[in-house]
């Protein structure tokens, strides 16, 4: 960034060598529970796992995911390789999903890095799908264990966009209907951690207008 962007003052690379805003969360995602209406048989939903969303913060370290049987924590293959596992929304708005190598880690890029990068790089929508109903083997339960490692700055840490770029054109980037425009939470100048009290705010409501009563109301209008 700093040789081609002259004007770039965020010094990521020694601000996230540097910080103690660093963390690891194993996680556990359960089998998906029995299909809920028998006009949905056979599927899931699209983002079951976890919904669509961006990282708020600078960087996500992602190992590789783990597939297991519920019962017993006996490794298996992914059941259902074309479904079940991470989607993102690539450069195109099109939904992809992705696969990394077991030896092998991926980056993810988040909001914060858009930001102070003026949209040189751009955070990428991704959700968590379960194993269609159809891949479960007989008699098994498949949940999905990953390990993602969040790389963030100091709350107090500045998200300012480097001199001379258009904060309109840095919010342009990335915009998917499948995520909260960034627009509507970040503002010049403001901390890290106002930033995310606005997402966790922004998500919240976003997750209710899609699920909530209001939203529920609206589609049996
Ligand atoms: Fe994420």
């Amino acid at each position: 960034m700093a040789t081609k962007v002259k004007t770039y003052t965020a010094n990521l690379g020694k601000t996230l060598r540097e910080t103690n805003k660093c963390k690891g969360r194993l996680l556990y995602y359960f089998p998906p529970k029995e299909t809920p209406a028998p006009e949905e048989k056979g599927q899931v939903a699209e983002d079951g796992w976890i919904g669509w969303h961006n990282d708020s913060g600078f960087m996500t370290g992602l190992t590789p995911d783990m597939f297991v049987d519920d019962t017993d924590g006996s490794v298996m293959e992914n059941p259902d390789p074309e479904g079940a596992g991470l989607w993102i929304v690539d450069r195109d708005s099109s939904a992809v999903r992705v696969r990394v190598p077991p030896d092998c880690m991926a980056i993810q890029v988040g909001e914060c890095t858009q930001v102070v990068t003026g949209g040189e790089f751009v955070a990428t929508p991704h959700c968590v799908r379960g194993v269609r109903p159809q891949f479960v083997p007989a008699g098994r339960k498949v949940a999905r264990v990953a390990c993602p490692c969040f790389v963030d700055t100091h709350p107090t840490f500045k998200l300012r966009i480097p001199e001379g770029f258009s904060a309109d054109e840095m919010l342009a980037k990335g915009v998917s209907s499948k995520v909260p425009p960034l627009a509507e939470r970040w503002e010049p100048g403001q901390s890290f951690g106002d930033f995310l009290g606005a997402t966790f705010r922004r998500y919240y409501d976003w997750a209710l207008g899609k699920s909530g009563p209001a939203a529920k109301k609206a589609r049996t209008a």
